[in-house]
């Protein structure tokens, strides 16, 4: 059995950032047609450890403080907002480097330089300094192009392209994996797979890393995403292994507390929670909000990712208990087309269920297990009465979205598929 962490759930953000203006687009861009990227009004969350042991603080905007190595490390993006009208960016430096600015434009000219916030990330590494800067108004389905840093220690150019309105059919693609912990290696392979597929955004269904207090493993975790993290977002979930470190919640940039929270994507809503809990996070107050959460989408496209399944043959963790009773129920009744989970190392997917029971696929809940992302493959599958299809390899997922029609593609690292079906709305 893989141990679990006891890592305590972190207060709900209480820190707001001083370096962050609210609102207003930015005058450097009024050239450049409307709407114009300005910093966004929300504050950042500035990560604590569970015990407080750390209280990072807030830089205030020494825009020309540069320390020792002042370079921007470990360049990634994710969304805390609108994804087809925002971006966060992260970024790591020495801890005595404060300029923490982003420069966007929609060409390499940038136009706009808004400021970031940064913090002080745990105490076992030299590099501590955690950059964070978010960027409201973008228009939707646009690419942008952007560098991080500061004068004088600025990062390279990267590009993202903002997800198309809310409600479009415009077709997309997204990748799904999990698990990686362990192996940075074989993360950096499935990056390369799904990229060869042209995911637009990737789910991560938790485990990135053995320990998440270890920040020299989450420094390999980022390290191994070079080139494909500057560009595509990553959405992340806490995995046991993650345990609600500090680490999880520093680096990685989602909506709300971080921890449950959902987004939508062109026509479909995904949404998330954690099933690793920890003493200060019960079950309901997440099964209630999830149900609101679905209750509240006019998406025709309901997609859920989180960590333990419901649905595995893959001994010895099996399914989760606490999930099926807590989750299975509201996702049902939400409307859950599909349901993907990590913490079985192998790839699985069940046949349509409702209630446990198979049903038509439109009627029902079909489970996915992506769990293949490097750590090690577990020897122990079993073909239970909903199993469909399990799969022991190391592997991704690749979602197509084309309107009214999502088709799921596993593959291999060496690109060979594994598995395909479709769902209907
Ligand atoms: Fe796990």
């Amino acid at each position: 059995m893989e141990p679990v962490e006891t890592g305590v759930a972190p207060p709900v953000p209480t820190v707001g950032s001083e370096a962050h203006e609210s609102g207003t687009p930015s005058p450097d861009l009024a050239a450049v047609g409307s709407p114009a990227p300005f910093a966004c009004a929300e504050p950042i969350y500035v990560a604590q450890t569970g015990a407080s042991v750390d209280v990072p603080v807030l830089a205030d905007q020494h825009v020309d403080t540069l320390g020792a190595a002042p370079a921007p490390k470990q360049v990634h993006i994710g969304w805390t907002g609108d994804p087809s009208a925002s971006m966060t960016m992260i970024w790591r430096t020495d801890a005595e480097t404060l300029s923490s600015l982003v420069q966007i434009g929609p060409d390499a000219a940038f136009g706009a330089t808004l400021p970031g916030s940064s913090f002080l990330l745990g105490t076992d590494t030299a590099d501590g300094r955690v950059h964070e800067a978010r960027v409201c108004g973008l228009a939707p389905g646009t690419t942008w192009h952007y560098r991080v840093g500061g004068e004088g220690a600025w990062s390279e150019a990267y590009s993202f392209t903002t997800a198309p309105p809310p409600g479009s059919t415009e077709p997309f693609v997204f990748g799904v994996a999990g698990d990686s912990r362990g192996s940075p290696g074989t993360w950096t392979a499935v990056l390369a797979g799904m990229a060869s597929h042209g995911v637009e955004l990737r789910l991560f269904t938790g485990d990135a890393v053995v320990q998440g207090s270890r920040v020299y493993e989450w420094d390999d975790w980022y390290d191994a995403g070079a080139g494909y993290i500057e560009s595509v977002p990553t959405m992340m979930v806490n995995g046991n292994h993650e345990g609600l470190a500090q680490p999880y919640f520093a680096l990685s940039a989602h909506p709300g507390n971080e921890e449950w929270y959902s987004f939508d994507y062109g026509n479909v809503h995904f949404a998330t929670w954690n099933d690793s809990v920890a003493s200060t996070t019960d079950w309901t107050t997440q099964s209630s909000w999830l149900a609101a959460d679905l209750a509240a989408t006019a998406q025709p496209w309901k997609v859920v990712f989180h960590h333990k399944p419901a649905y595995s043959g893959c001994r010895p963790n099996g399914e989760d208990a606490n999930v099926r009773t807590w989750f299975v129920p509201v996702e049902e009744v939400g409307g859950v087309q599909l349901d993907v989970a990590g913490h079985n190392h192998n790839y699985e997917r069940s046949v349509p269920l409702l209630g446990g029971v198979e049903v038509p696929q439109a009627e029902g809940v079909t489970y996915v297990v992506t769990a293949g992302a490097g750590a090690p493959l577990y020897e122990n599958n079993q073909a239970l009465s909903y199993t469909a299809l399990s799969v022991e390899a190391h592997h991704y997922l690749v979602g197509v979205v084309e309107g009214g029609q999502m088709t799921l593609s596993a593959y291999d690292l060496a690109g060979n598929l594994l598995d395909v079906f479709t769902l209907a709305p």
